[in-house]
């Protein structure tokens, strides 16, 4: 069985990191800056590059199967969790660029509607925030059980083995019951 990403998608998924960063601290201010038409192309050609840089990531993952790390078979339920944060991750990194082309655009027709491009725009970095958040969270939890995720993706203070403690399995106690509850929910056999 494969139990570690690809070199690519490490490379990708590290070198991501600071691309993502620069885009967040060099956020524009507010849209007066967008009369400078120096600035207004850097921001279309900066936004048309992340979007691309996205989906060609995205395209190269989408058939690597979700925490393949794992040393033991994971409930359908925790798969599921972990999709669907690897997916709000991608939503709110696609609808960030997106709709800054759109703020560009609508600047650029002097029409309506920038307001709400912008309300949306803002609404994306958030979300990025916290799924990127509970995404990295996430990690170190299991990094924390030793459950061989975090040595399939980040090469440096590898996992040697699963933690055994009583605090460990009281909480998969606890996380076996939130999946049974997703399972049971939401997947359908
Ligand atoms: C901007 C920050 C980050 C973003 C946008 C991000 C996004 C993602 C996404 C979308 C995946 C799914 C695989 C893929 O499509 O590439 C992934 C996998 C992974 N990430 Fe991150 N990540 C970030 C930061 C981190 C950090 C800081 C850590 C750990 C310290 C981490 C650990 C992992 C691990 C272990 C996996 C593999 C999970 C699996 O096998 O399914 N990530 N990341
Ligand atoms: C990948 C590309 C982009 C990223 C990562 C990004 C990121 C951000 C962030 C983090 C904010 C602050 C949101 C908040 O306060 O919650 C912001 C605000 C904003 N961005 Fe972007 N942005 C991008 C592209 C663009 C583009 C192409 C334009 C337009 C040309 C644009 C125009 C604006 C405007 C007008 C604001 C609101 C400023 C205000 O508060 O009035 N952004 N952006």
């Amino acid at each position: 069985m494969i139990n570690t990403h690809t070199f690519l998608a490490k490379l990708i998924h590290w070198t991501f990191i600071p691309l993502y960063a620069y885009g967040i601290f060099k956020q524009v201010d507010d849209l007066s800056q967008l009369e400078d038409p120096s600035l207004l192309n850097f921001e279309i050609l900066f936004a048309t590059v992340f979007l691309v840089i996205v989906l060609l990531r995205y395209f190269y993952m989408k058939d690597t199967p979700t925490l393949l790390g794992a040393h033991d078979e994971l409930p359908k339920g925790h798969l599921f969790i972990a999709k669907m944060v690897h997916r709000l991750v991608y939503f709110s990194l696609i609808m960030l660029p997106t709709t800054g082309l759109l703020i560009a655009g609508l600047v650029s027709l002097e029409t309506g509607g920038v307001e709400i491009a912008i309300s949306i725009h803002e609404f994306s970095a958030d979300l990025s925030y916290v799924v990127i958040a509970l995404h990295v969270g996430a990690t170190f939890y299991s990094r924390f059980k030793g459950e061989g995720l975090w040595n399939a993706m980040v090469p440096i203070w590898k996992e040697t083995e699963k933690n055994n403690s009583n605090l460990v399995s009281k909480l998969e106690v606890i996380e076996k019951k939130v999946y049974k509850e997703i399972e049971d929910k939401f997947i359908k056999e």
